[in-house]
């Protein structure tokens, strides 16, 4: 196959049969090559461009020990294996940046996509995992018997800063225990990020003293620098707010990293947003799949991740929440549907998967189907929407949240509770 000048991949790349060690990181990609490239050539470029090798001969005699070994090859799914000392450990962008490179935009595959990853033990190990994660999570809100809830605050932009804090206050005392900013919001001219923190944390202290529990409110730090959201952090726990939201996939690994770093000291819990991951995981010949995002949040430390919700209006079924759920939550993720290879978590902490998008009170049985109640079940106009207004949405999700934890029928429930009668009615019929 190979032209004058040109390497030939398969002579150093490809070794089908052999074995990974344990101390190797495995990735299977899903592999469109060009209609003239056999896909053991592409896999074993793809192998090559993301470890050791180029495009033409070089002397790398001394990669050998680093280079990556393509090891097996089901239909369009390649495995490569990858010593773990080609790698920076402790460092998500180096790692990623190897397998998760220039490989996409090679002229020799017309779709890459990154289907999964295992790291060894020796990668797992030089990450923090999440601080609290979901016991310290529940610990915190004092919340056992149920899954907990959330809300978005809608309008998602626009409000004033105490606009915002009164719609958390209504939302709070109708039984929401947390609620959250919208991934868009920052600190724009009409709604300033400190005021915001101070009038909000000042009604969710008002709040707490009045309903008797625990409350909580995901700020969403999310700024141009490190150092800024730093400032916001304190300014967070400064203020008695015991939650962070950040958009973990715009603000980048590097910036995840320190903010977790920030967030240990603070005794703050990061909740993370993934706005932008359906750019590049949901096309199903190119990219990188969630269950791979979801792995790297878990390593560097998030504590709770949207999923998508498997009945509302974003990507994904209820078969890849399951997917994703395991990967985010089991002690040992075991090889499940999509999920390729089994991934041990010694050491890292669960985490809470949350299911937001397009949810109202009528999804959450089926959520509790799915997700069980080890997870955060959040509604934005499934809350603000509600005609009697967002104490009367949040009032309606709560009697579901705790009717689906004791197994009592939602249209049970809502004979004895008009708010949810009022929910069920309005959207009963809506389908996404
Ligand atoms: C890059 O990072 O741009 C490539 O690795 C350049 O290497 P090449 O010129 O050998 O393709
Ligand atoms: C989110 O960020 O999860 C969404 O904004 C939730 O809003 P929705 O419940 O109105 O879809
Ligand atoms: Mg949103």
């Amino acid at each position: 196959m190979s032209k004058k000048g040109v390497v030939a991949y398969a002579d150093s790349y490809l070794h089908l049969g052999y074995s990974p060690g344990d101390d190797e990181v495995l990735c299977a990609y899903k592999v469109t090559p060009r209609a003239d490239v056999p896909i053991s050539e592409a896999a074993a470029a793809v192998a090559a461009e993301s470890s050791t090798g180029t495009w033409t001969d070089v002397d790398s005699s001394v990669a050998e020990r680093l280079q990556a070994r393509v090891y097996k090859i089901e239909d369009d799914i390649v495995y490569i294996a990858y010593p773990a000392s080609l790698f920076e450990a402790g460092s998500m962008p180096n790692i990623l940046s190897s397998v998760a490179g220039n490989v996409f935009g090679m002229k020799l595959v017309d779709g890459l996509r990154l289907e999964d990853i295992r790291f060894p033990k020796s990668i797992v190990d030089s990450f923090p995992g999440p601080a609290f994660g979901l016991p310290g999570v529940r610990e915190k809100m004092g919340i056992r018997e149920r899954a907990m809830s959330g809300s978005t605050i809608k309008p998602k932009i626009g409000l004033t800063a105490e606009e915002h804090a009164q719609v958390c206050y209504e939302t709070w005392m109708g039984g929401a225990d947390t609620v959250k900013d919208d991934e868009n919001l920052g600190n724009q001219t009409f709604n300033d990020f400190y005021e915001r923190i101070a009038r909000t944390l000042e009604l969710l202290h008002k709040a707490e003293a009045e309903t008797g529990e625990k409350k909580g409110y995901w700020a969403n730090l999310t700024a141009a620098t490190v150092e800024e959201m730093a400032r916001r952090a304190e300014f967070i726990q400064e203020n008695g707010g015991i939650f962070v939201m950040v958009d973990y996939i715009t603000v980048g690994y590097t910036a995840a990293a320190s903010l977790r770093q920030i967030t240990e000291e603070l005794g703050l819990i990061i909740h993370a947003h993934r706005a932008m991951h359906a750019a590049f995981d949901r096309i199903p010949f190119h990219g990188i799949e969630f269950r791979v995002i979801a792995k790297t949040a878990r390593l560097l430390g998030m504590d709770h991740i949207h999923t998508g919700t498997g009945v509302g209006k974003l990507e994904g079924g209820p078969e890849e929440m399951r997917e994703r759920i395991a990967i985010l939550r089991d002690a040992v993720t075991k090889p499940y549907r999509g999920v390729l290879f089994e991934q041990g978590w010694e050491g890292i902490k669960p985490m809470v998967p949350v299911a937001s998008g397009g949810l109202h009170p009528g999804h959450i049985p089926a959520l509790y189907q799915i997700f069980g109640k080890n997870a955060f079940f959040a509604f934005g106009g499934g809350i603000h929407g509600h005609p009697g207004g967002s104490r009367a949405g949040a009032r309606a999700v709560r009697i579901a949240m705790e009717a689906g934890a004791q197994g009592v029928p939602l249209e049970q429930a809502a004979r004895e509770a008009r708010e949810l009668r009022e929910a069920l009615e309005l959207w009963a019929e809506v389908e996404f």
